[in-house]
């Protein structure tokens, strides 16, 4: 594995999660000083253990990355105690529910746009000064294939995500002559908790369907590849943006997703 965080701290968020967690295990293991966020504390013990077992210093902070004072405090954490922060991976987030437009509950579409919308624009807002006072540094939003196409039963996910891209978009466009770059990944299925709860909401939409639906060889053969994502194939893709070896990589829309939206 080669050493391109040795020296620097990285903050990633969701980081009790499946694509979070091998983010911390792949950056731990390139040499980062991690600062592990995620809604409570407890299950963030697995990032802890992870950065401990590659050799690096680790915090984890427990925060709602919806809430201004609590991305105020991750932040303030991480720069007293490694002295200023290298780069975000902006990656909580929620499903929300798998319904209909029309049946589709007015407050988790709120708490959806909450977490994935607001919580990606807090991060960018409050990491930008610290970014900048380090010289520079790259930012990471976790968008979807979700942020590229519609689906008809997760509406406010779509949208969320569409907004990440955009949020991406202006923030590279704002901080670039600073040298900070920011890049959002949009994966397909990946195989965490995540999808097995949208596997769920979407088994439970097709009880009507006149054949039973095999919702995970459906959503399989929707991918060329055959299959779901790993989280650690993600977290590769991360570091590579995050690290300098992508230096002119700016405002991008990175799929990794098995060929997904290649049609
Ligand atoms: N799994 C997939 O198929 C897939 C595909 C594309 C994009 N994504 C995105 O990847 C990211 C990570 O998802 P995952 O698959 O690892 O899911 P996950 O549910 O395993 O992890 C998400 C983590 O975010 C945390 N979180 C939720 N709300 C939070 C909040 N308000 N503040 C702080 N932390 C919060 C959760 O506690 C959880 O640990 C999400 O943004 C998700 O939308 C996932």
């Amino acid at each position: 594995m080669s050493e391109r965080f040795v020296g620097k701290t990285v903050i990633v968020t969701g980081a009790a999660g499946g694509i979070g967690l091998a983010a911390v295990e792949r950056f731990a293991s390139e040499g980062a000083q991690i600062v592990a966020v995620d809604l409570k504390q407890s299950p963030l013990e697995d990032a802890l253990a992870l950065a401990k077992t590659a050799g690096v210093d680790a915090i984890a902070v427990g925060a709602d990355v919806s809430d201004a004072a609590d991305v105020r405090r991750y932040i303030g954490e991480a720069v007293s105690r490694f002295g200023g922060v290298d780069g975000l991976f902006n990656n909580a987030g929620i499903e929300g529910a798998v319904a209909p437009i029309e049946e589709y509950p007015d407050d988790v579409f709120d708490k959806v746009m909450s977490v994935n919308v607001k919580g990606v624009f807090l991060g960018m807002k409050h990491i930008a000064p610290v970014l900048r006072n380090r010289g520079g540094g790259a930012i990471v939003n976790t968008s979807s294939v979700a942020g590229l196409t519609g689906n008809a039963v997760i509406s406010a996910y779509v949208a969320s995500k569409h907004a990440v891209i955009g949020l991406t978009r202006c923030g590279a466009q704002a901080y670039a002559a600073e040298g900070i770059r920011v890049n959002a990944v949009c994966p397909s299925p990946i195989d965490t908790r995540m999808m097995r709860s949208l596997e769920e909401g979407l088994r439970a939409n097709m009880d009507d369907a006149e054949e039973p639906v095999d919702v995970v060889a459906a959503m399989q053969a929707s991918i060329p590849a055959g299959r779901y994502g790993t989280p650690a194939e993600v977290a590769a893709l991360v570091a590579f943006l995050m690290s300098d070896e992508a230096s002119f990589m700016n405002g991008g829309v990175h799929t990794i997703d098995g060929g997904m939206t290649s049609a």
